[in-house]
């Protein structure tokens, strides 16, 4: 089979895995290495995550206001992205003369906020007749206390447009990097081996919480990825108020100056990564004996540092070792690439998350 992993959601890396396995079934007689033409990825990268954080819609159906909500997302995030691109004068230039995309980012968000209205206003009449489950993350967080609509609005939106994109982005640059070193791939289908092997589950099965914890190379290579391309590569700070601030080396920040940071930058510095700064070399991470070692925040920003850290580490590690061990265990991931361009890193495009410009062509073969 032939994919292009471009920018899908996480949610589409759970449907590649759901697609294998029942592509597999029906390809037994057939094939085993199918090259469709097919930008399936693609396509489903509209779908938000939003089964995870709300149950419910079954993820292979088509959902015209899940497609509205994708294509407001694209262009909302493209208008703010090109108003950070636009030197400030001619950004007010443009507004002065009413050329400014304002009224489009109203409109873009609006169409945002309705989805995660209908998606409370769904929440609350299915636990009104009982119907509402309780597992999801929606569902606990009202159970919590009585937040108002919009309170909750925002919260899915939030979680929606956090998780969105930095996940695919995160693994689309891992399948190209273990592409890249077979050794990598080897060891993490080893490692998967040797847990199945101690929990007695078998291959196919849905893995527990307990083996995922217990992957640590696993663990090491994602984090390595993300050391090398970092899904948010710059990050931007405000000082809004008072007199301004001041940084820990003494540089005074003013009121209404903007800071930026790069993650991306920080990642390849040969003072905190070493001589081998630019190595994809996920042992870095693992003590002696192969235990994970997490790094400070503040030399790996990735999932940024101090009270605003992302809310989502914790499960974006447990939600890519549960997709990447899945897949591994029981498929070839070949990044499919002309031999002149084996060696050449795919173009990044920065946006608010660090893309693959063109996406990732790869051809799924069962191992
Ligand atoms: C590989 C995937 C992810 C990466 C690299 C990532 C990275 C980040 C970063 C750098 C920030 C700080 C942004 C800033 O303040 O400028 C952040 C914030 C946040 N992230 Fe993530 N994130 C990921 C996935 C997720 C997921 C899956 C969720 C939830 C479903 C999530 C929830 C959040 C939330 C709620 C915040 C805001 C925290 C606050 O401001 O208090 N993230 N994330």
């Amino acid at each position: 089979m032939f994919f292009l992993l471009s920018t899908p959601t996480f949610l589409s890396s759970c449907l590649l895995l759901l697609l294998l396995h029942h592509q597999e079934e029906e390809d037994q007689t057939q094939q085993q290495q199918t090259r469709t033409h097919s930008q399936l990825l693609r396509a489903r990268k509209e779908r938000p995550p939003l089964p995870r954080l709300v149950d419910g819609a079954p993820p292979g159906q088509r959902d015209p206001h899940r497609d509205a909500f994708a294509s407001s997302y694209e262009a909302a995030t493209a208008i703010v992205m090109g108003r950070f691109k636009t030197p400030r004068l001619l950004w007010s230039l443009r507004r002065l003369l009413g050329l400014g995309r304002k009224r489009a980012l109203k409109r873009e968000l609006a169409v945002l906020k309705d989805f995660a209205a209908k998606v409370v206003n769904e929440k609350r009449r299915d636990h009104a007749i009982g119907t509402g489950g309780g597992r999801d993350l929606l569902s606990m967080v009202m159970a919590e206390g009585d937040f108002s609509d919009e309170f909750l609005r925002d919260l899915v939106l939030n979680y929606v447009l956090a998780g969105r994109d930095t996940t695919s982005s995160a693994m689309s640059w891992f399948f190209w990097l273990v592409s890249s070193r077979p050794e990598v791939g080897r060891r993490i289908v080893g490692e998967t081996e040797s847990v199945r092997a101690r929990h007695g589950s078998s291959a196919g099965s849905m893995f527990t919480l307990e083996e995922l914890r217990e992957m640590s190379y696993l663990h090491a290579a994602l984090s390595e990825a993300m050391r090398l391309y970092p899904p948010v590569a710059l990050e931007t700070r405000d000082c809004a108020e008072g007199d301004g601030d001041v940084l820990p080396d003494g540089t005074v920040v003013g009121k209404g100056v903007i800071v930026m940071h790069s993650p991306y930058a920080m990642g390849r510095m040969e003072s905190i990564w070493g001589e081998d700064c630019g190595e994809f070399r996920p042992e870095r991470w693992l003590d002696p004996d192969g235990v994970f070692q997490p790094r400070s925040p503040y030399e790996y920003p990735v999932f940024h540092g101090g009270p605003r850290m992302c809310l989502g580490k914790d499960m974006v590690y447990i939600q890519m070792k549960a997709v990447v061990a899945s897949v591994m265990e029981r498929f070839v991931v070949d990044v499919v690439v002309e031999e002149e361009e084996r060696e050449r890193e795919p173009e990044p495009e920065l946006g608010l998350v660090l893309r693959m410009k063109k996406g990732l062509p790869v051809r799924i073969r069962a191992r």
